[in-house]
């Protein structure tokens, strides 16, 4: 299968400094990605290279292998960005008509009114004179206007009210269902394991992990016991033993990765084994996972 977002290389300095490090993926069709890291990590900067808005140091972005600027990729895409900006002076259906107006087969004003639960009063409303959350229903309007295959959400539901966060995710399941492509951006682990296919950890402008939230979440709770061993022992013996994942020899050490290092230490200890030199490490992707916050808070 082709894929819709092909990266490779995708670097960005700004004034010598590296937002983002040589970062490479592909999405297929009907992936749901969520582009999870904390504040900082070069996830907006992705985005906008990925949609052709920023010029990357090195590397190349396509969408649906083409040029992402081209007009046959922005007929297939939409958007909504951190800041969502909308043209004033207008009212809000008369933005949106025009959005409608700019697409080959728009999806009409009720579709877009159910999608994303706008209010007749707010449709009426000029766009200088909406609210923070109400403005973002309008962003989520617009880019849903020109029935896209792909769709780009930097940090949704940031600003939204906890209602307005669950209609959103409902719809944006709704149009995964139908087939539709989707990478969000956020710093919520809950938000990224509740609503992605697939996480890619972005941390320090560097992807450092790339799986299922089951993988990630495992990768994230993997720890490791490590001792020299004054004796010998078969290593199957260790990897046999409960709450044990793999076994691993370096440096004359032998390290034995589980999620329970409790339980392990404890059998290690009953089998009275001459341990040295004990060490117990957290898995490499705690230090980005601390930074992000966990639970989303209501407001
Ligand atoms: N236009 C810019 N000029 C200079 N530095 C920038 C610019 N945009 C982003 N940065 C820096 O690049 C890094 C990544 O930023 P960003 O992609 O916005 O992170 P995220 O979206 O993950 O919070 C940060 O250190 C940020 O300060
Ligand atoms: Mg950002």
């Amino acid at each position: 299968m082709q894929p819709v977002v092909q990266i490779e290389n995708l670097t960005k300095e700004f004034k010598g400094k590296r937002a983002v490090d040589d970062v490479s993926f592909t999405v297929q069709r009907g992936e749901i990605v969520a582009i999870l890291g904390p504040n900082g990590a070069g996830k907006s900067t992705t985005m906008l290279m990925m949609l052709g808005l920023l010029k990357p140091t090195a590397g190349i972005a396509k969408l649906f292998q083409e040029e992402p600027q081209s007009r046959a990729v922005h007929e297939r895409i939409g958007v909504m960005l951190q800041q969502v900006s909308l043209m004033d002076a207008l009212k809000v259906k008369e933005l949106l008509a025009l959005f409608q107006a700019y697409y080959p087969k728009p999806l009409s004003l009720e579709t877009l009114v159910k999608l994303t639960g706008m209010t007749n009063g707010e449709l009426d409303k000029r766009t200088e004179k909406l609210s923070g959350g109400q403005k973002r229903r309008v962003g989520f309007a617009l880019a849903l206007a020109g029935d896209p295959d792909l769709l780009f959400f930097d940090e949704p539901t940031v600003g939204m009210d906890s209602t307005a966060r669950k209609q959103f995710w409902l719809t944006v399941k709704e149009l995964a269902e139908q087939g539709k492509t989707i990478l969000f951006s956020t710093h919520y682990l809950q938000e990224a394991d509740d609503i992605a296919t697939r996480i890619i950890l972005f941390n320090e402008g560097k992807v450092i992990a790339d799986g299922s939230p089951i993988e990630i979440k495992r990768n994230l709770l993997r720890q490791s016991i490590s001792f020299k061993l004054n004796e010998t022992i078969e290593k199957a013996y260790l990897m046999n033993m409960k709450d044990v994942l793999a076994v691993v020899e370096d440096k004359g050490r032998l390290k034995l990765m589980t999620e329970n290092p409790d339980s392990v230490l404890r059998k290690l200890f009953e089998l009275d084994l001459r341990l040295e030199d004990i060490a117990i490490e957290k898995g490499r992707l705690e230090d980005a996972f601390e930074q992000l916050t966990v639970e989303q808070e209501v407001s």
